[in-house]
């Protein structure tokens, strides 16, 4: 299977090309603005599959040239703008990216006859719901992240393409020292003896990038289209998170301090539940998702090896 991920440098776009590159007999083509060089974690990924530089839509012309010499079967979009901070600082580029370019996207494969994977959000939701949020769930978001979020999943299902539209909360690491990830914040943290307050009242369903990675390939193998969530198996404080994966590496709770989201009053409002439900994908797929605890042992371990290569890309 010939498979092109854009934002191949990102969080995700990095788990998604390890998948394609060591997982049965992929072809893989990565395409973001930066010349990716990976950090030393992905290292072992260089020479395996092709990268290209390019931003979207700015190069449309020439993404489609490239996309029709590489022909893919399906084609993930891992590119954002997924910071809510750089959203709300960045309206044009958020509209662009995050609302505008999924359904450029969506049309495009339609025409080639590509399959077409869209990752989305949890923050779509408002955080007000008691239970995991499911996909008939509808949607309020808080921020200008969350509503062009929401607006790129309509523009992938407006375009019907037969795309796969996966709403998610994924953790990982991405080997920039520079924008550490959560689980880069919280390891770096704990190692460096900093401390740190985590939420006792911000609920998620947290999984493994990795896993996201093999079930949405999964649901794509299966010709599912539409509106899905996948994520943890259950769900979390973000205070637990940290405080197990603490234990999972071996560090005491002293550097972990409690704290309440709803005391910052935040500007935007951040949502304190946002776990989904991920039950119709996981009886779909005849398989349980990773749970919490599979998926801190899972950083816990990536965090080890990552110890032994501590020279990070810098970029
Ligand atoms: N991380 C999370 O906690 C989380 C949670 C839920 C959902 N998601 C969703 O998962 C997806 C991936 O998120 P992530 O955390 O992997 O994001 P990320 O680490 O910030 O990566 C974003 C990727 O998009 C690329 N990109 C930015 N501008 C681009 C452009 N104009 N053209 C092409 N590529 C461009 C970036 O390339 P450069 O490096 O060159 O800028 C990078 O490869 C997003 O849709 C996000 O909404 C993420």
């Amino acid at each position: 299977m010939k498979i092109l991920v854009l934002g191949d440098s990102g969080l995700l776009g990095q788990a998604a090309v390890a998948w394609g590159a060591f997982h049965g007999t992929h072809d893989v083509l990565g395409i973001s603005p930066s010349a990716y060089t990976g950090s030393p974690y992905w290292g072992e990924l260089r020479g395996k599959y092709e990268h290209s530089a390019l931003s979207v839509p700015d190069q449309w012309d020439a993404y489609r040239w490239l996309a029709d010499q590489f022909k893919p079967d399906i084609v993930l979009n891992a590119a954002a703008l997924a910071d809510l901070k750089d959203c709300e600082e960045n309206l044009l580029k958020a509209k662009v990216l995050n609302a505008e370019l999924p359904g450029l996207l969506a049309a495009d494969c339609r025409e080639r006859g590509a399959g077409f994977i869209h990752v989305s959000t949890d923050q779509v939701f408002d955080g007000k719901k008691a239970l995991s949020y499911t996909e008939e769930d509808p949607t309020n978001p808080q921020h200008v992240y969350g509503k062009t979020k929401r607006d790129g999943e309509q523009a992938v299902l407006d375009a019907k393409s037969g795309a796969l539209v996966i709403r998610t909360n994924i953790v990982g690491f991405r080997g920039r020292l520079s924008k550490p990830t959560f689980a880069e914040w919280i390891c770096e943290s704990l190692a460096a003896s900093k401390p740190m307050t985590l939420f006792t009242d911000y609920y998620v369903s947290s999984v493994y990038v990795g896993d996201f990675v093999k079930n949405a390939f999964a649901l794509a193998e299966k010709k599912t289209a539409g509106l899905w969530h996948v994520a943890s198996h259950d769900f979390v404080s973000k205070y637990e998170f940290g405080a197990v994966l603490a234990k999972e590496l071996g560090f005491g709770l002293s550097q972990v301090q409690r704290g309440c989201l709803r005391d910052l009053n935040l500007k935007p409002p951040r949502p304190a539940f946002l776990a989904l439900s991920s039950v119709r994908a996981e009886q779909t797929l005849g398989r349980n998702f990773f749970n919490i605890g599979e998926t801190l042992r899972a950083l816990a371990r990536d965090f080890k090896l990552r110890q032994g290569e501590k020279n990070y890309a810098s970029h």
